[in-house]
């Protein structure tokens, strides 16, 4: 897959238009259900690019680091439900998910490991299709999974990483700034929905889910600051 580009994502909003409202009115309902109880973490473009993405790569084997109470489990879940295929593997320290993943989402397409995926290296799957990382946000995370995650990872790998682009730059010593360094030391292109880094992004995307009718809000967060890149 190219870099993905603000057109690219407009089409897809438009081909999956139907499952995407579906899926949204679906996380509002539960995030209405569970009250303050349910900490959602990703924003709405962030959240809807990834299921978009998903449904158009179509990957057999998803790895998600960082669940915290699902909101991004269940927003792949999703995805790979409808589109028949795919599992997720998922890893995080704390399992406030398990009782979050209902079942019918579940079924035989997720798997949950607790801890430090940092001792779990070797239950990371390396076939990996597409990895998902919202974890740990500091610098000596971040130093980690370059050096030995995406290693592991085949090159091209569709990958996001949240938490990057709160400003026009990632914060000094932060997660996002040793990996947007990474990035360029690379030459990797990556795609944000960030209005702070990207505000036209945003501008065009907003358009297009207002022609949909996909504008009302699921969530009232608007920073976005996820990345979307292949692996080099
Ligand atoms: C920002 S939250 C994830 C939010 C979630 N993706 C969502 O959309 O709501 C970060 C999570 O990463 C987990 N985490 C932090 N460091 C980790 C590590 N080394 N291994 C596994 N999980 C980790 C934390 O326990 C926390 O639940």
């Amino acid at each position: 897959m190219d870099t993905i580009t603000t057109d690219h994502v407009a089409t897809l909003y438009g081909k999956y238009e139907d499952d995407l409202r579906a899926a949204r009115d679906a996380q509002r309902r539960f995030l209405a259900d569970r009250g303050p109880s349910m900490k959602a973490q990703l924003d709405d473009y962030e959240a809807e690019i990834t299921y978009l993405l998903l449904r158009d790569l179509r990957p057999e084997v998803v790895v998600e680091i960082g669940t915290f109470y699902g909101w991004s489990t269940l927003w792949i879940l999703r995805a790979l439900r409808d589109n028949g295929a795919g599992r997720l593997h998922s890893f995080d320290i704390v399992d406030h998910v398990v009782r979050n993943v209902p079942t019918e989402l579940a079924e035989d397409r997720w798997s949950f490991t607790q801890g430090d995926v940092r001792d779990h290296l070797d239950e990371v799957p390396t076939d990996v299709d597409y990895l998902f990382v919202d974890a740990d946000h500091g610098a000596r995370f971040a130093h980690w999974y370059v050096d030995n995650l995406f290693p592991r990872v085949p090159a091209g790998t569709p990958t996001s990483v949240h938490d990057v682009f709160h400003g026009r730059r990632p914060k000094p010593f932060s997660e996002g700034a040793v990996l947007v360094k990474w990035l360029a030391e690379k030459n990797v292109g990556f795609f944000t929905p960030s209005p702070a880094k990207a505000p036209d992004v945003i501008h065009q995307l907003a358009f297009v889910k207002q022609e949909l009718g996909l504008d009302e809000p699921v969530r009232h967060s608007d920073h976005n600051p996820m990345v979307y890149f292949n692996l080099p």
